[in-house]
């Protein structure tokens, strides 16, 4: 009888809920939501299971996974020593520069002066970056000198992201396009998962503001054969014997969002957490035992090898009236019977929550996610696309154009 927790309310856990589910005999979401099966209200830290694995960045930077291995649990996701990669943007560029990581050229500030001083050497585009965490809002990538100078004086000022603001990273501007490698780290070891192409911003074309993410595909048709074995040997061992080499004992997922840009791959950031919405995809298609690997991950001894399904899964995430910059909320969500019986399609919820009657309504900026999955990425973006179709809700809108770079080539 194997029991799993899993910590968070969105479309990561419940497709990690889904997923783990495939091989656990029971796993409960806290706080869950109403669109995910055994969702409690009980907190992590007042549940028993067999394995515990916390979703977000927020529980992981404020500790959750040191009071759970207090109190004797088996923990995926990194203690807040480790969480501080995704915490600190200052810090984790320190640590790739430590750990020799290829990353964009960049400064660190605290003070407006030196900040203008630095940025003035800078060439467009210029990347403007809070330290702490600004909910994937906290990046500012624009042409504008102007604009960028503002950035960074709204930010130190406070005024923009409080004191998540307090000092900002002035990077170089890199192009490319950008991939999520998902690496599941036992403190020495890791394995990597299949990766993934994120859609960030908000409108078709990239155009809009940048989001939590819009969609994503799986897996990448274009990509050269050799990356996850580049991203494994130029990333993810030298930051695990780093972390190491500081005393931490990392056993969660490094999640490697990085850019190929003409001169190789480079390090845009880490998170410490499985990506939304890539997780939606990737992990759909493991078919080994994943409860088994991330039990192996928080025991700190990875023995097995994830395998992956071939097929191909899209998601589409379908958001709410003016996400991300004005979201409202309490639409009630219409035709999800109907978008649930298209073949090849299935839904994992995020913000949704239910009204007096019982019906779902949208609760918050990602609300309804669809995935397709098919032989081929257009199989799977017929039938994500055929989902969506059936959806509604006043101000629902969605990119129509996820994997469009895919299925260019
Ligand atoms: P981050 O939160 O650091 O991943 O940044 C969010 C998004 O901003 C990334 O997904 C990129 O699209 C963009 N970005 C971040 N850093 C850079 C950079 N140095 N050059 C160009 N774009 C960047
Ligand atoms: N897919 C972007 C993120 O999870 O931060």
């Amino acid at each position: 009888m194997t029991r799993v927790v899993v910590v968070g309310s969105g479309g990561r856990e419940h497709a990690l809920a889904d997923v783990l589910g495939r091989t656990a005999d029971e796993v409960i979401v806290t706080p869950g939501n109403p669109g995910i099966p055994n969702s409690t209200d009980t907190p992590a830290t007042e549940l028993d299971a067999d394995l515990f694995v916390i979703g977000p960045e927020v529980p992981l930077v404020d500790g959750l996974a040191d009071r759970l291995r207090a109190q004797g649990k088996l923990v995926f996701g990194p203690g807040a020593d480790g969480a501080q990669l995704e915490g600190s943007k200052a810090w984790m560029k320190d640590l790739f520069v430590a750990a020799g990581v290829p990353t964009a050229e960049h400064g660190s500030f605290t003070e407006v002066d030196p900040a203008l001083a630095f940025l003035s050497t800078m060439t467009a585009p210029f990347v403007i970056k809070t330290d702490g965490l600004a909910a994937g809002k906290g990046v500012l990538v624009t042409d504008d000198r102007s604009e960028a100078e503002l950035a960074v004086r709204e930010y130190l000022s406070g005024s923009a992201f409080g004191a998540a603001g307090s000092t900002v990273v002035i990077e170089e501007g890199l192009t490319g396009p950008e991939v999520s490698v998902f690496a599941v780290c036992d403190g020495t070891k890791a394995v990597l998962l299949a990766p993934a192409q994120d859609h960030k911003r908000a409108f078709d074309g990239d155009a809009g503001p940048n989001t939590g993410g819009m969609g994503a595909y799986t897996p990448l048709p274009w990509a050269d054969p050799g990356l996850l074995e580049m991203v494994m040997e130029q990333a993810i061992e030298p930051t695990l014997a780093e972390l190491s080499r500081r005393g931490i004992d990392y056993r969660g997922v490094l999640y490697a969002g990085l850019m190929l840009t003409p001169n190789g791959p480079k390090m845009l950031e880490y998170n410490v957490r499985f990506g939304d919405p890539e997780t939606q995809v990737v992990l759909p298609r493991i078919e080994s035992d994943l409860v088994q690997l991330l039990m192996e991950a928080a025991s700190g001894n990875i023995v097995s090898t994830p395998t992956f399904s071939d097929d191909a899964l899209v998601i589409v995430v379908c958001a709410s009236e003016g996400y991300p910059t004005s979201t409202r909320t309490g639409d009630v969500i219409d035709g999800l019977t109907e978008a649930q019986a298209v073949e090849g399609a299935s839904i994992y919820f995020a913000g949704v929550d239910r009204n007096e009657d019982g019906a779902l309504r949208t609760a918050g900026g990602r609300a309804v996610n669809v995935i397709g999955r098919g032989a081929t990425v257009d199989d799977a973006v017929a039938a994500a696309y055929a989902a969506v179709e059936k959806l509604s809700w006043p101000g629902m809108h969605h990119r129509n154009d996820i994997a469009k770079q895919a299925r260019a080539r």
